[in-house]
């Protein structure tokens, strides 16, 4: 008979490839609970950039999607980074192209181009500072620049204008097609249906949605948020492995999702046994499919804005 392992056992397993190989894992609250525990740190955006660049061991393997990982390899460009699913991409990502925004740059040349860090390294070149949605409020008041082009998301993007009314912030059409899904009318639903639940939403979600909301921060925000709120009942709109999270951290609160589409499937696409392959295949040429490669240039080039946002962060 076959041997089967359990996920007990799979995550036994990858705690002695870490051990044997130097491997540290970080990994995005968006991923299933089976894959937070197996690793060493875990967060949103913003908190991953940071113990990316503390890391000390040799490897990292990274659950998350691409531009993740290569934000952890350009702040950690002498170790060996790997993404655990090679094909998990983020579309917000990749919805803008550097020469589009060089040529906005070239009309307004005043302008600066605050991006999200939800864009490829080569856009990253052509960006002045980085931002993540626990983030952007901080740095945009921070900067002196009055004019300002954020992209690509224009719901965090509009969510920052009205937080900083003295800006002058233009926008363009991107966005992430998960949280953008919800709809304002699906919030009201959710009301009804839960009335003494609070409701906490990600800033990427549409104006519509974030108006009728108790609480709007980042994914590490609405945690933070409901594990300390004295309320009892909340409904998450954000990516829904946070509401199971968080039920685990509050077993004596209750969590209900805002809308079965806040689900992202390039976050999803990562397993446990992704991770336990990509941890057994370090240290031979097998595990060159996952590693990420990027040139000194781009690093050199793409990392000032990294810099520039966790100078100001
Ligand atoms: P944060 O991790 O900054 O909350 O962003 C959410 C997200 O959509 C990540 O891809
Ligand atoms: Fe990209 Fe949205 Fe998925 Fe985050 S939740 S990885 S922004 S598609």
């Amino acid at each position: 008979m076959e041997n089967v392992n359990t996920v007990y056992e799979i995550q036994q397993k990858i705690e002695k490839l870490k051990k044997e190989k130097d491997i540290c894992i970080l990994a995005h609250s968006y991923q299933g609970r089976e894959i937070v525990e197996a690793a060493d740190f875990t967060g949103d955006s913003y908190k991953l950039s940071v113990d990316a660049s503390k890391v000390t061991n040799k490897n990292i393997v990274f659950c998350g999607v691409h531009f993740m990982a290569e934000t952890a390899k350009m702040l950690s460009p002498e170790k060996h980074v790997y993404l655990a699913n090679t094909a998990a991409g983020c579309p917000m990502a990749e919805q803008m192209e550097p020469e589009m925004i060089e040529m906005i740059k070239a009309q307004d040349p005043e302008r600066k181009v605050v991006a999200y860090i939800n864009t490829t390294a080569a856009l990253k070149t052509v960006c002045d500072v980085c931002v993540t949605s626990s983030s952007a409020v901080k740095i945009v008041s921070a900067m002196e620049d009055k004019k300002i082009l954020f992209i690509p998301d224009c719901n965090l993007g509009a969510f920052v204008q009205k937080a900083c009314p003295d800006k002058d912030i233009k926008l363009l059409q991107g966005g992430c097609p998960v949280h953008a899904a919800v709809n304002p009318e699906e919030v009201r639903l959710a009301k009804q249906a839960h009335p003494n639940a609070l409701v906490l939403v990600h800033p990427e979600c549409v104006p519509g949605v974030s108006e009728q909301a108790d609480y709007v921060g980042s994914t590490s925000g609405i945690m933070n948020f409901a594990e300390k709120s004295e309320a009892k009942e909340f409904i998450i709109g954000t990516e829904m492995s946070i509401a199971e999270h968080l039920q685990y951290k509050c077993p004596d609160k209750r969590f209900y999702i805002l809308s079965k589409k806040i689900l992202c499937p390039n976050m999803k696409l990562t397993s446990l046994m992704d991770v336990y392959r990509v941890c057994e295949a370090i240290g031979s040429p097998a595990a060159e499919e996952n590693e990420i490669f990027m040139s000194p240039e781009l690093i050199a080039k793409a990392r000032v804005c990294i810099d520039e946002m966790l100078r100001l962060g």
